[in-house]
């Protein structure tokens, strides 16, 4: 657990096909309501990743609207706001870019679409049809997944940013209408020379998240 962090610099070389297998049967182990298991994922790897990469950087440089198929609600608040702020702080820090330097910050951002490299990207979706805990049950499986990764000596970024043009996932993959794609996992070897790769977050206390009562 506390030896996965974000990772966000890969090296190009690809997860041999036998270890990808591995990993990901690990990952179908993770639990979810009546077993429903109702992830849905989509693995881009050569190729597929090359076009994908390179149409996620076009529409982004040319600001074409990001059309996700589940949308934020409203504006955050604290204390949430702030640690959202704080992990920003963290990237930015270990890049050696300023807070008030607007176009390093835009530039590390944008290293989302070019999915920092990574030589295979993970679509997770689920039916349209399905509500909350299902999405709750694809995030337990995206951890799950993480850990797996971790653990077969893979690094890994959950990134939100890929659930940006989901008709772009759908196209490729040609995949129903019916399946939304919730997120990414940009996944790899690690590109230990990457400064982005030193950013640490950490934890609020646990007085802030649990409370125990007997
Ligand atoms: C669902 C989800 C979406 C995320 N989206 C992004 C993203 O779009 N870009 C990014 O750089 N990191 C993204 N992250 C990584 C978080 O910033 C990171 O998990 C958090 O700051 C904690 O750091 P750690 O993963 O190193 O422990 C995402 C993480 C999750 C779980």
């Amino acid at each position: 657990m506390l030896g996965r962090h974000s990772i966000r610099g890969f090296q190009s070389k690809s997860v041999p096909d036998a270890l990808l297998k591995e990993v990901f049967e690990l990952a179908q182990w993770s639990p979810s309501g009546t077993n429903q298991q109702p992830w849905q994922v989509y693995v881009a790897s050569g190729e597929t990743l090359e076009r994908l990469r390179a149409e996620f950087v076009r529409r982004t440089k040319e600001k074409v609207p990001a059309n996700p198929d589940y949308k934020g609600k409203g504006r955050l608040k604290d204390p949430w706001k702030a640690r959202r702020r704080d992990c920003a702080k963290v990237l930015y820090d270990a890049m050696g870019i300023e807070w008030e330097d607007m176009d390093g910050r835009s530039q590390a951002a944008f290293r989302n679409f070019e999915m920092f490299d990574a030589p295979h990207v993970a679509f997770l979706g689920m039916d349209g049809s399905m509500s909350t805990s299902a999405a709750a049950d694809v995030g337990m499986y995206a951890q799950t997944l993480m850990l797996s990764l971790s653990a077969h000596g893979l690094a890994s970024c959950a990134q939100g940013t890929m659930g940006h043009y989901p008709d772009l996932v759908r196209e490729t993959f040609a995949i129903d209408q019916d399946i939304k794609i919730l997120f990414g996992i940009s996944f790899g070897y690690e590109d230990k020379s990457h400064p982005a790769n030193l950013a640490r977050t950490v934890r609020a206390t646990l007085a802030e998240n649990v409370v125990f009562m007997a």
